[in-house]
């Protein structure tokens, strides 16, 4: 072949030769690999996923850190910037493009969400704006959950009308009719929820709305940020997922990170030099980032297990005290009979609950002495993290909506989200929890409820 590689330059580099690869086919149109979109259970799928071995067969993959990558002939670049020659055949030109490490990433996650192919990038933020900005162009309409993380929410109310005139409808997902009513026809590029969302944990019904969006010709775009493992839109009828890696993916509460999986087609485009968001916004994930989240990839399970099987013990038992606990574990809440229906089975209901204390007074009352007299958890944004991390959204991650976007989205002034953690006992967290909820007055209606805790 034209392109021979001389072997000094690349005597390390893997090749992937066509057919060797477990799980992935190399399409030689296309840059990334092309993933077999498995169905089932979505840590098996990841296992099944080739491993990367370091290039001295080292059992973790190695790190290629470069910023640009050489080539023996200058016909060679020639070929790679006419997109002849790509990462489908180990041709790499330069790392705000493809990386081998951030491919490999995106590899084990689209087996994770069993999807074609998937790519990461700097934050969940550049995951979802770079793929709306794709996907709408300039001018589009996305119809969205009027309940979103409150970052979502401000993209798509505030900045990309101004920057792009993208615009956008909020609507009540569980409102299917609300949904096909607000679609415009050959505006509407995008149906955007979030499988649970920030912060409320109402469910999305994602096969029924992908039936919609098939109905409608737009593309149901699903951020599963609070439940990898647990909910697989892209197998439920999503084309795209997006994720804030960031958060449980992650699990430090050290790195920002995000993904994008979806069609091979799409993450290709997105990577077009003249046309590609990801490669002309330029939001890549850095291949030292993408090493550290390849190491994190295989505990995901354990830890999701864990986090969910706390949270629906505290759930419940909060519940037996009377306190106005929301958490789509529990069988009294509105969906949990969709969530039952679409969850994976094996990891529970996810690692989020959320507290009603009525006011905002009440929860940083509650988050004060949950943090600092008994040492319950921390108050933090984010989430995902082995230490049980609490914050009033009203005020916080939900700061960005008015006020009566909140009340329309069901968000109350005292909602306290929870992360839950692992670390400690669980008996030994549960009993600092008591301890801060009896610290605090009961409003009089609970008071019978709380009365054996009062100090
Ligand atoms: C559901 C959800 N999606 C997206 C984001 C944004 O992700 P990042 O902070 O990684 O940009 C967040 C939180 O920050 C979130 O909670």
């Amino acid at each position: 072949m034209a392109e021979t590689v001389p072997s000094l330059a690349f005597s390390n580099t893997k090749r992937v030769k066509e057919g060797e690869d477990g799980g992935a086919e190399y399409d030689r149109a296309l840059a990334v690999p092309i993933m077999k979109r498995a169905h089932g259970d979505p840590a098996a799928a990841l296992a099944n996923a080739r491993h990367e071995f370091g290039e001295h067969g080292g059992v973790n993959m190695s790190i290629e850190a470069s910023a640009t990558f050489t080539v023996m002939e200058p016909e060679t670049m020639r070929r790679m910037f006419s997109g002849e020659l790509g990462p489908d055949r180990d041709f790499y030109v330069y790392s705000r493009h493809f990386n081998p490490t951030v491919l490999n990433l995106g590899r084990q996650i689209a087996a994770l969400e069993g999807t074609e192919a998937a790519y990461c990038t700097a934050s969940g933020m550049s995951a979802i704006s770079s793929v709306l900005i794709q996907i709408c162009g300039a001018g589009g309409h996305v119809v969205a959950s009027r309940c979103l993380y409150g970052g979502t929410h401000a993209l798509l109310s505030r900045f990309l009308p101004r920057a792009c005139g993208i615009r956008a409808t909020f609507v009540d997902i569980d409102d299917l009719e609300a949904v096909r009513a607000a679609v415009v026809e050959g505006e509407t590029k995008v149906l955007y929820v979030e499988t649970m969302a920030n912060p409320t944990l109402a469910v999305a019904n994602v096969p029924r709305l992908s039936e919609v969006a098939r109905e409608k010709g737009v593309m149901l775009v699903v951020d599963n940020t609070f439940t990898p493992m647990v909910v697989s839109p892209a197998r439920l009828g999503a084309d795209v997922v997006v994720h804030s890696v960031s958060k449980f993916i992650s699990g430090g509460a050290d790195i920002i990170a995000g993904a994008i999986c979806g069609p091979a087609s799409l993450v290709n485009s997105m990577m077009d030099l003249q046309h590609g968001a990801l490669m002309l916004l330029g939001p890549t994930m850095n291949a030292k980032v993408a090493f550290e989240i390849s190491e994190r990839l295989p505990h995901l399970s354990l830890r999701m297990k864990e986090h969910c099987e706390r949270a629906l013990v505290y759930a419940t038992r909060m519940r037996n005290l009377g306190l106005k606990v929301i958490y789509p574990g529990l069988d009294d809440h509105p969906h949990h009979g969709v969530l039952a229906s679409i969850a994976n089975p094996g990891y529970g209901f996810g690692g989020m609950l959320c507290l009603d204390m009525g006011t905002e007074e009440r929860a940083n009352k509650l988050m004060q002495h949950l943090q600092n007299t008994t040492q319950f958890g921390l108050m933090a944004v984010s989430l995902g993290y082995y230490e049980t991390l609490m914050s009033c959204s009203g005020s916080s991650t939900s700061s960005e909506m008015s006020p009566e976007e909140r009340s329309a989205a069901g968000i109350s002034p005292g909602l306290i989200r929870m992360s839950v953690g692992y670390s400690g006992t669980l008996e030994q967290r549960w009993s600092q929890f008591e301890k801060a909820l009896a610290l605090i007055k009961p409003p009089s209606s609970l008071k019978q409820q709380f009365a054996g805790l009062l100090v």
